[in-house]
């Protein structure tokens, strides 16, 4: 791990060299279009089909910081401290690939893509047009607060789902005005802010402003995790019905991970102190904001965040092996037969940046003497997965007559390949193996789901020599003994 954060530390090294002309990029950049707008019938009543918010729009000083907020909201503030959504502009990695990008960044197309960051990972910052002065290190402590409190609870309405649809409606706080706090109470009075009843804040719809992402300039999806719920059995057709991100990802505490394969347990409590006027709830809703994310979490220092993404990690899917339908038999071709399940998670497995992020099968199996009988997805020596392993993923390609892959999005155009395992749904896989005739019987067959965020060749081509190795997080195991005839 401490090879991991010599290297983010390097990654931070301020690259204002690529900032020129940044600013001016906005200029090309003039639309940011929701990518879902839901049918009235199951919308939210605050969603409304008006113009999204563009920089300029919202002074970032209307915003409050989340320390204000420590003061009654302590134990959410705690909790939300930790997450990658507190960290998402100052995350060394979303910030070294934008940097690659503002770099690399070519014609107009990929620059109005690379204008769209900060939209979602600095929202405050985004609106009040304050990216070109980032460069020159003048982005205000409350933009790179990230999404922070008042992010979230200034959101009134939003014109959609996906690309940062919100509308955001601080007050004034540069004033002492702290404004209207929209939130999923009806019955909820404090003595700082005024509050309102938001729908959209209990609904995923509210999570998939931001986690469902289309290329700003073509829409081809870069992320989907909020499309992946809504087409899932997770989502009912009916939202009082349904399991919405909140469900899972905001009854995690750190003894329960709260996936599809766990309880999802109430923490009852009080959101604020009770002599300002809290009620007691039968459950206040958590603020860790867990994902899978445990190596940025790790280097940012969050331990507990790290340990809470390996155990949502550990309860997100299930591993198999199948009965043989045929036995194998020595100095013969034979198959066996996997299943993986997502048992825990309201979406694909793996979600998100899945152009970036690896979940593959290691399969060893081994004859009665110990010897390798076969093997597939290993790490070579470069600790990249070798070619034949089976892996959940996607590539996304640059379009034109090549359709080369690639990890530029600006200039990405098409997904290639898209293989993942959809909510409650299973993957099922088929190994042909040549079993040797020398090999001894029984059969011992080893399976590992693993997970890492990114492919070492990817790091290793930021960083050349230097790269260090990231680290690989089994999901899910099992192991069978196999009769061999
Ligand atoms: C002086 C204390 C105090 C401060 C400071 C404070 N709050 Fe509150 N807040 C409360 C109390 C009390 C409640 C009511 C809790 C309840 O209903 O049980 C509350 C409720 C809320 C709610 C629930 C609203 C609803 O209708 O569901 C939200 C959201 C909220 N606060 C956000 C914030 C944010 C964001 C900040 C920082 C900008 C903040 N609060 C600062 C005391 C405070
Ligand atoms: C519409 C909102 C949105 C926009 C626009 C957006 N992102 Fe993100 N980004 C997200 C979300 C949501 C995640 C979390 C997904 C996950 O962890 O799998 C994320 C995660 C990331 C990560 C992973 C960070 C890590 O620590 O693993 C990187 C890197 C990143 N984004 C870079 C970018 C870059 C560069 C751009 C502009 C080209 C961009 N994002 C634009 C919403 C957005
Ligand atoms: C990513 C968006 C997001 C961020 C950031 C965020 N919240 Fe929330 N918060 C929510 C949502 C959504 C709910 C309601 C969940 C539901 O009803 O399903 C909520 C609920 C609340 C409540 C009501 C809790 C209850 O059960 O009565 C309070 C108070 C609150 N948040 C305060 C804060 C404070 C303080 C911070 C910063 C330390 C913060 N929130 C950060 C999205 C956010
Ligand atoms: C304003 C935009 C925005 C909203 C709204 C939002 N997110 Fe996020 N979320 C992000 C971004 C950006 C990241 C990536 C931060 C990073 O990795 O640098 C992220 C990261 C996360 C992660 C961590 C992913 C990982 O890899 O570990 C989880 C979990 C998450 N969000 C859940 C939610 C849930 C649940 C909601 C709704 C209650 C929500 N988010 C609402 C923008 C948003
Ligand atoms: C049934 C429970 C469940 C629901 C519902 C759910 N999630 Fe998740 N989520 C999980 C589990 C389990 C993981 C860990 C596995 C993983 O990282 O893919 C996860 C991981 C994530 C990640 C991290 C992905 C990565 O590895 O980079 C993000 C981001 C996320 N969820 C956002 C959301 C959003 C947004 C919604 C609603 C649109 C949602 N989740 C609904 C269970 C759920």
């Amino acid at each position: 791990m401490r090879n991991i954060v010599a290297f983010f530390c390097m990654l931070l090294t301020p690259c204002y060299a690529f900032a020129a002309g940044f600013e001016s990029w906005h200029e090309h950049h003039d639309t940011a279009t929701p990518i879902w707008v839901l049918p009235k019938a199951t919308a939210p009543e605050n969603m409304r089909w008006t113009k999204a918010q563009m920089p300029g729009d919202v002074a970032s000083k209307r915003f409050s910081g989340p320390e204000v907020c420590r003061g009654c909201h302590g134990s959410i503030y705690d909790q939300w401290k930790g997450s990658m959504m507190a960290n998402s502009w100052i995350d060394p990695v979303f910030l070294a690939v934008y940097k690659k990008y503002i770099a690399d960044a070519r014609t107009e197309t990929e620059k109005s893509e690379v204008a769209m960051c900060s939209r979602c990972h600095t929202p405050s910052g985004y609106l009040d047009n304050n990216m070109g002065r980032y460069f020159q290190g003048e982005l205000s402590e409350t933009d790179r607060h990230g999404i922070s409190c008042d992010i979230c609870h200034s959101v009134e309405a939003s014109v959609g789902t996906g690309n940062g649809a919100f509308i955001l409606n601080p007050g004034d706080a540069s004033n002492g005005n702290f404004g209207t706090k929209f939130g999923p109470r009806s019955d909820s009075v404090s003595p700082f802010h005024a509050t309102r009843y938001s729908e959209l804040h209990s609904r995923g719809d509210f999570c998939g402003m931001c986690h469902d992402v289309g290329h700003a300039h073509n829409l081809m999806a870069v992320e989907n995790t909020y499309t992946e719920w809504r087409r899932s059995p997770y989502y009912t057709g009916d939202p009082k019905t349904s399991t919405h991100c909140q469900d899972c990802h905001m009854r995690q505490n750190p003894t329960h991970p709260a996936t599809g394969s766990t309880t999802l347990p109430d923490s009852p409590g009080f959101a604020a102190p009770e002599g300002m006027g809290a009620k007691k709830r039968d459950h206040i809703w958590q603020h860790y904001f867990i994902g899978g994310n445990f190596v940025v979490t790790t280097l940012l220092g969050n331990k507990e965040a790290a340990r809470m993404a390996q155990d949502r990690l550990e309860h997100a899917l299930t591993i198999q092996i199948l009965d043989q339908e045929k036995p194998l038999k020595k100095g013969r071709a034979g198959t066996l037969r996997l299943k993986v399940i997502n048992s825990g998670a309201g979406h694909y497995l793996p979600t998100g940046l899945t152009f970036v992020r690896e979940m593959w099968i290691h399969l060893q199996v081994k004859d009665a003497g110990g010897n390798t009988v076969f093997e597939s997805g290993a790490l070579d020596a470069k600790g990249d997965i070798e070619p034949n392993a089976v892996v959940y993923k996607t590539v996304l390609g640059e379009g034109g007559e090549e359709r080369s892959p690639t990890f530029f999005l600006p200039a990405a155009f098409e997904v290639l390949y898209d293989k993942r395992i959809p909510p409650k749904g299973y993957s099922l896989e088929k190994y042909h193996i040549e079993v040797p005739a020398d090999a001894r019987g029984p059969l011992t067959v080893h399976a590992n789901i693993n997970y890492r965020s990114a492919p070492q060749s990817l790091i290793n081509e930021l960083l050349g020599k230097d790269a260090p190795v990231l680290p690989v997080f089994t999901m899910g195991k099992v192991e069978k003994t196999i009769a061999l005839d």
